[in-house]
């Protein structure tokens, strides 16, 4: 595309020479914040966010021709056909509408197949309003007529990653004495076992989430969830219709396919539906939060998804030059595309987000971990990142020292908030010099120079000095983001999410790939399918390659079969 090649030439005759240190000192340095930052009001609620890009490799004439790639890929377009609900899913013939759940202008009309979607989705929070005030206030009794304290989410991939990390992020709005919120994913009978281990059956209520309600480790630990409660509540002693009675009030559901949720024994008044329009890593904006709203309360909930809304407000409006997910996503382009970078770390300096890089893990790398375009040619081009990271400062001293002086160069980004919900005496400052140090570090680096000045001034030797020089010079030029919220509260952390997920569309759009399917998670799945039979007895195997034959046979000489 011409737009790519134009990028390239400025590439190699301009922005592989960049050097951030020098841009800003030098004459227009002082403007370079005011220049490469965008102090946006997303909404009265969301408040303030700022994006600080002044510290990457760039230009002005960068950035201008970074604007007319996603111009020229019709990024605007694209956007408006997904919030629009065009199939733009094309491999699974779906629109992709994660938009429409978060909509809360009143007289929204958003059409699938000639069908107003909006409607049912204000129904399903209706419900989901009235079911998790009733659990909450102590209304909805479990089976002995005991109050819910505990709910556990039964789900994996985007049916769990969404819940836990809100959950986690949004701790300080929920009160653990009304309820506890607990996540069960993996197929590994640990984390169910260590997870119910103190919990009392009469005072749980499940959750199972699954989109498709198919999902092997889903319906296996929900399967085991029901054992351990019939048990626990006095297994076959108890007659068909009490145990039926016991699992309506103990177990729901939260999934697109009602068939399989009956089959499974959940009442159909205790599933809350969405739809094949919703993503599974787009769907904690669904019924998919349900644990979310148990545990902090459906007023907050609603708030998350009003901060969502308003970012989607954002992305619609703004033109591109100061649209902060077409900025980031055209950075990311940048060094992903031009510079070779291979993986993007995010870094929050706020304990709540720790799971916020993990949530991405899956939310940026399953959706543009593609090597197939729209139009089913091989990309030729480099696409989606890998994504990795830790809440700072404990990332500080772990994994640093490969950023700063490693020799990859790992886009960083950085997110604060201005205000802590713990502000214990000097915590929060402390770490925010963190941040800034870190970010200012990452770009200056450390010259010869400064380093002789420095280990001259401590009284060492030129022998000394000349034999530490090298190992402490840093060269700097580490490009960051910098993100700054004025406080982390469910509005804000809805539009985080949202600025995040519409970087990973301008994205899919540039490289010309669908964003919105995963088919690559699937053979894995068929192979562990057909294996799984071939695990119950003892006789050696021959039907797979070497290393897996010798693989499952060594299980099974060695288990107790
Ligand atoms: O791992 C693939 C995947 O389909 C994800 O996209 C999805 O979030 C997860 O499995 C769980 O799927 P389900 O919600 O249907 O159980």
């Amino acid at each position: 595309m011409e737009q790519f090649n134009k990028l390239k030439e400025h590439y190699e005759n301009v922005g592989k020479n960049i050097n951030m240190r020098k841009e800003f000192e030098s004459s227009d340095g002082v403007n370079r914040f005011k220049d490469f930052s965008k102090e946006i009001v997303i909404s009265k609620e969301v408040g303030t966010i700022l994006l600080d890009y002044s510290k990457n490799r760039i230009t002005k004439e960068t950035m201008g021709l970074l604007l007319d790639l996603a111009r020229s890929s019709k990024v605007e377009e694209m956007r408006n056909a997904m919030f629009q609900g065009e199939k733009i899913n094309i491999t699974e013939d779906r629109a992709v509408l994660h938009t429409a759940l978060r909509n809360r202008d009143p007289s929204a009309v958003i059409k699938v197949d000639g069908e107003n979607v909006i409607p049912s989705v204000r129904k399903v929070l209706d419900k989901m309003r009235s079911f998790s005030e009733r659990v909450r206030s102590g209304e909805w009794k479990g089976y002995t007529g005991k109050t819910i304290t505990d709910v556990v989410n039964i789900g994996i991939g985007g049916s769990d990653l969404g819940p836990v990390m809100v959950t986690q992020a949004l701790k300080n709005y929920a009160n653990d004495k009304v309820m506890r919120a607990h996540f069960v994913s993996n197929i590994d009978g640990t984390h169910l076992a260590e997870t119910v281990k103190h919990l009392c059956p009469e005072t749980t209520l499940f959750i199972v989430a699954s989109k498709t309600f198919t999902t092997q480790e889903t319906i296996t630990n929900a399967q085991s969830a029901r054992s351990w409660f019939l048990e626990k509540i006095g297994g076959s002693s108890i007659n068909a219709e009490k145990q039926k009675h016991a699992i309506g009030q103990h177990f729901v559901a939260l999934s697109t396919n009602e068939q399989e949720v009956t089959k499974f024994g959940i009442l159909k008044e205790n599933m809350f539906e969405f739809w094949d329009w919703v993503g599974g890593r787009y769907s904690v904006w669904s019924a998919i939060g349900l644990s979310v709203a148990l545990y902090v309360g459906m007023d907050h909930f609603e708030s998350f998804l009003e901060g969502a809304y308003h970012m989607d407000q954002h992305f619609i409006n703004t033109p591109l030059e100061s649209n902060l997910p077409v900025i980031m996503g055209l950075l990311g382009v940048w060094y992903n595309n031009f510079f070779g970078c291979q993986t993007q770390a995010i870094l929050p300096y706020d304990q709540y987000l720790s799971r916020f890089p993990a949530y991405f893990q899956q939310g940026d790398m399953e959706s543009n971990g593609k090597s197939v375009q729209r139009n089913g040619e091989h990309v030729t081009h480099s696409t989606g990142p890998i994504i990795w990271g830790e809440p700072g400062t404990n990332g500080q001293h772990a994994f640093y020292q490969l950023i700063h002086q490693g020799q990859k160069i790992i886009p960083c980004d950085f997110i604060a908030s201005v205000e802590s919900h713990n502000p214990l005496g000097k915590h929060h400052q402390i770490l925010l010099s963190n941040f800034f140090a870190q970010t200012e570090a990452l770009m200056k680096g450390k010259n010869q120079q400064e380093v002789t000045n420095e280990l001259t001034k401590e009284g060492l030797s030129q022998e000394k000095i000349k034999q530490l020089l090298p190992h402490k010079v840093f060269e700097g030029n580490r490009p960051t983001n910098s993100i700054f919220l004025n406080k982390l509260t469910p509005h804000s952390l809805g539009a985080l999410i949202a600025l995040y997920e519409h970087k990973i569309f301008v994205q899919g759009i540039i490289w010309n790939i669908n964003s919105f399917d995963q088919w690559g998670v699937e053979l894995g799945k068929q192979l562990a399918k057909s294996i799984l039979p071939e695990l119950s007895d003892k006789n050696q195997i021959s039907s797979h390659d070497s290393s897996t034959n010798g693989l499952i046979n060594f299980y099974k000489s060695n288990s107790k079969l």
